[in-house]
Parts: C-alpha cells; sequence; structure tokens
C-alpha cells in the first residue's frame, strides 16, 4: 500500500518535472519525491532506514548474510526505507530489464518482511558497465515494486530532506583511462552539459532546502581511508557545496568497507557503507585519528535513526555485531 502510493507520488512528479524541464531548460531541477512519515515519538516525527552498497553478487561473499541480519535490524527499528549506495549488480550491472541477476542478486535476496519497502538507489560505476537505462526502468518497478533507482533525485521526508546524486560521470578515469570496461553514457553524453545541470539542480536543491537535516547520498567517496581513497572530483566540485549548505551527512559506497569519518573542518560525517557483499581488501590508508571514529574491512550495513533533534547512526558487522554508533543533536526551534 505504502510503496504504490509513493509511485504515485513519484510519476506525478516525474511528469511535472519533465514538463518544467521542458518549458525551462535552463533552470535544471532534480525529480522530487515526497515521502510521508507514519511514526511519531516524544519529539515528534521519526525515521529510520537503513544503508547497504556493493551488494549484488547473487547471495556470494556474504551478501545473503548481510542481508539477513539487515531483515533482523530493520524489523527492531521498523525501518521506512532502505537506501542503496550504489554498484547495485555486479560485475558489470544489467545486461537488460531482463537479466535474471535482477532477481539473483535483489528479489530472492532481501526477503525479510522488514525489507519489503521502497529501496531508493542511485547508480554506481560498475552499474554504468552495463545497460544503464535497464537499472532505471520502470520495467523493474513491476517485477519488484521495492526497487526505485534514479540518477540524481530528492526525497522529502518532512524534517530531512536526501539529495541523491550520480557520482560516476564526475569521475576524470572512467571516461579518459576506462581500461578494458565500457561505460553506458546514454543520458550522461555532452558530459561539459550534464555535469553542469547536475550541479545546478543539486546546489539549487540544498539551498532550498528548509529541512533540519540535509543528507547527500552518492556512490563514490569524497573522504575515505579505503582502496579508492578521496575522489578528486568530488572533492573538487561536491564537497563546497555540501560545506556552504550545512549538510549534515554524506553517505556513499564504493569502498567496500564501513567507515565513519567525522569532518573537524565542517560539521559533515562522512559514512561509507559499502560492506554488502565482497569486502576484506586490506589495504587502508592513513588517515587523520581524530576523524576516523570506524574503518571495519569487512562486510555489514548502516542504519539511520532520526527524529526533529537527535541523529543516532549505527554500523553492523554480518553477525549483527554493532561496531559503532554516533550521536548527532540539533537545537530545538525557539519558536516551538
Ligand atoms: C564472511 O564473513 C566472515 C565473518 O566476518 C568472514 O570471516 C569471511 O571471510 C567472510 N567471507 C567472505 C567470502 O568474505
Ligand atoms: C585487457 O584485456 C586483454 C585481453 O583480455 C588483456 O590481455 C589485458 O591485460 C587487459 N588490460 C587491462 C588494462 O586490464
Amino acid at each position: 500500500m505504502a510503496i504504490s502510493s509513493q509511485i504515485t507520488i513519484f510519476l506525478c512528479c516525474a511528469f511535472i518535472a519533465s514538463l518544467s524541464f521542458c518549458s525551462v531548460a535552463s533552470v535544471p531541477e532534480l525529480q522530487r519525491l515526497k515521502y510521508q512519515l507514519s511514526k511519531v515519538d516524544d519529539h515528534g516525527s521519526l525515521l529510520s532506514f537503513l544503508v547497504v552498497g556493493d551488494w549484488g553478487r547473487r547471495g556470494l561473499y556474504n551478501q545473503s548474510k548481510v542481508a539477513l541480519q539487515m531483515g533482523l535490524v530493520g524489523e527492531k527499528l521498523d525501518i521506512d526505507f532502505v537506501i542503496s549506495t550504489g554498484d547495485n549488480f555486479y560485475e558489470d550491472g544489467l545486461t537488460g530489464v531482463d537479466d535474471p541477476a535482477f532477481k539473483e542478486s535483489f528479489s530472492n535476496i532481501y526477503t525479510a518482511p522488514s525489507l519489503q519497502k521502497q529501496w531508493f538507489s542511485v547508480l554506481g560505476n560498475h552499474d554504468y558497465r552495463g545497460d544503464v537505462q535497464a537499472q532505471l526502468s520502470p520495467i523493474l518497478r513491476k517485477l519488484d515494486k521495492r526497487w526505485l533507482c534514479l540518477r540524481s533525485f530528492i526525497v522529502t521526508a518532512e524534517m530531512v530532506d536526501f539529495i541523491f546524486v550520480d557520482t560516476t560521470p564526475f569521475v576524470n578515469e572512467y571516461f579518459t583511462n576506462p581500461k578494458n570496461h565500457t561505460y553506458d553514457w546514454r543520458g550522461v553524453l555532452p558530459r561539459e552539459n550534464y555535469l553542469q545541470n547536475l550541479l545546478k539542480g543539486f546546489e539549487s536543491a540544498l539551498r532550498q532546502s528548509q529541512a533540519k537535516w540535509k543528507i547527500v547520498v552518492g556512490h563514490h567517496t569524497i573522504k575515505s581511508a579505503g582502496h579508492h581513497g578521496i575522489t578528486k572530483e568530488l572533492e573538487e566540485q561536491l564537497l563546497p557545496i555540501l560545506k556552504d549548505n550545512h549538510v549534515d551527512l554524506y553517505v556513499n559506497g564504493h569502498d567496500h568497507c564501513l567507515e565513519h569519518i567525522s569532518d573537524t573542518e565542517s560539521q559533515i560525517q562522512f559514512l561509507t557503507s559499502g560492506g554488502g557483499s565482497k569486502a576484506w581488501r586490506g589495504d587502508i590508508k592513513w588517515w587523520k585519528p581524530e576523524e576516523l571514529k570506524l574503518y571495519y574491512d569487512g562486510q555489514g550495513f548502516m542504519s539511520v535513526q532520526l527524529n526533529e533533534v537527535e541523529a543516532n547512526i549505527v554500523f553492523y558487522d554480518v553477525f549483527g555485531h554493532v561496531l559503532h554508533k554516533w550521536k548527532l543533536s540539533k537545537e530545538l526551534d525557539s519558536d516551538v
């Protein structure tokens, strides 16, 4: 029920967005979806969700074990939805809307009742190596109504705005030195236009946001001590916008680990949840100890619970054991 009403809102928004996009092409706006909160606590509305990244391997590399624990934690927290930070299907995304990997790596894996909620997904670099439009296709939403993957979009949930950003097209290497990989850049070229519109839409969404919490989700790292480390292009182009607009959390995957970097130069918490399946790469770079609150080189996932005044972030391993907790607080509005 909840899912189908959200989809209705989505289709309606997509229609409006495409209309306004056609008539005023110079003002690129990100698609906006509304999520209706249904739970309350002492501080008003309450929202909880799980974050998993870098997962689709037909259950292998502990993907199924992570899924099982997500189901248990999801039930305990009575989650509203799940966020996927991308690299949804390995190694090379989906071959098309009829690729059995969709069922074998998604529908048949995340089977717990608590995970039968909306999934909001972004694309990772591995997803761009397949038929990228398949993952964005409404046909997949018919096969499994939980699925919703878009390039860049906003989910507004009262006290929180989530801004999902398509980070793969920012990375120069995929264009200049793609190695033996083929990337599906349909919808992205010409790249300069795509990035310019994306950045404008992204910045304007953050600038206009009145929400108490601002959470940005992308696939690539901005700050990370892991295998891939810092993504220079995002550090240069996205990070200043995050700082200027008081973003609370930047949530990503890409590095196959669980990680929390608490920035000392801004209020931003950098959270990596890329432990959905294959992990244990064993290469960790040095990072300022006063910022690095967690680095776990194995599988797992993250939960976030938030209300008007508090956000609680928890990381779990493959057994569901808590690896790390972090609490953020906000002042109550003085005029309330
Ligand atoms: C699965 O998880 C266990 C516990 O963390 C770990 O020892 C094992 O190496 C993992 N298996 C794979 C294939 O990563
Ligand atoms: C590309 O593929 C060829 C043939 O399979 C292989 O010999 C070569 O090492 C590959 N190059 C890279 C950069 O992976």
